[in-house]
């Protein structure tokens, strides 16, 4: 049997392969290499965040911690690559835009996954992948899986929060809808920290989790402000618009709101 190389347990022939320009543009191999690399670390995101529910789900929260720290951490290195794609200039996007075509982060499925998994349910966006069974079923799967945030919403009811039917056993297709029930129970978690350590702890690391999101979203908007301007995406949306009013869509409403009243 051939001796385990770097190359081959990496598989580096057919994942360098994959870096392949289609024009003679200097910067489409950056173009191509940061939307592969985010990929990659979106798969790493939603192999740990997956495993963070299912642990949720079983009242084993220091794994979930650990995985949700990571995570963040993953998080940090996709946002810090905005610096990196910030040296193509508008020019320089210019001589690739129409190798392109209609192709866009919009049809990222695995970003969409983790948006459903984050908790925000957005059955629209399966519309997207119709001529993809396999990829609009597995996100029609996650869309009707409880959330993170579900699952930690269902952890507060099992440790005795008063949480109704609407917030607990929900249609977990339909998007979250903040509920003063929750805002109550985190309060009480916020007010008596000693304890409720966990439970404090878990929601630091969701709102750390939000905090990052936030921050990648805000990134990008920058990143295609200053490369495309006020243009419509490949995809189809106003673009920056568009990008702006995401912004506004956030994860675990009620850890937000708690704060006012702390
Ligand atoms: C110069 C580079 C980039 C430009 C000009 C750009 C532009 C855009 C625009 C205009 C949209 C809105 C949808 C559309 O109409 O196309 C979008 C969405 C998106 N882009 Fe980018 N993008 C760039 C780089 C990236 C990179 C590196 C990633 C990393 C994966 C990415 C991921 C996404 C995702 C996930 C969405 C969907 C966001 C949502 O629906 O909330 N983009 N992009």
């Amino acid at each position: 049997m051939a001796p385990i190389t770097y190359r081959s347990y990496l598989r580096l022939p057919e994942l360098l392969d994959l870096l392949t320009p289609l024009s003679d543009a200097h910067d489409e191999l950056l173009f191509i290499a940061i939307h592969q690399a985010s990929e990659i670390w979106l798969k790493l995101c939603l192999h740990e965040l997956r495993g963070a529910r299912a642990m949720i789900a079983a009242d084993t929260l220091s794994p979930a911690f650990k995985m949700m720290s990571r995570v963040a951490r993953i998080q940090a290195q996709m946002i810090q690559s905005w610096e990196v794609l910030a040296t193509m200039t508008p020019a320089d996007y210019a001589a690739m835009r129409d190798r392109l075509g209609t192709s866009s982060g919009f049809q990222s499925d695995q970003y969409r996954l983790i948006e459903f998994l984050l908790g925000n349910k957005k059955a629209e966006a399966l519309a997207v992948h119709a001529d993809e069974p396999a990829v609009r079923a597995a996100l029609a799967a996650e869309l009707g899986r409880p959330s993170l945030y579900d699952e930690a919403l269902r952890l507060l009811a099992r440790r005795g929060f008063d949480l109704p039917a609407a917030v607990i056993d929900r249609n977990w297709s339909e998007p979250y809808a903040a509920h003063p029930a929750v805002t109550a129970a985190w309060a009480s978690v916020y007010a008596d920290t000693a304890r409720w350590w966990d439970l404090y702890e878990l929601a630091e690391k969701l709102v750390d989790l939000e905090y990052h999101v936030q921050l990648w979203r805000f990134g990008h908007l920058k990143t295609v402000e200053r490369v495309i301007g006020f243009k419509i995406g490949t995809g189809g949306t106003a673009g920056v618009s568009y990008l702006a009013k995401v912004l506004e869509q956030g994860f675990f409403p009620e850890l937000l709101q708690v704060r006012t009243a702390l």
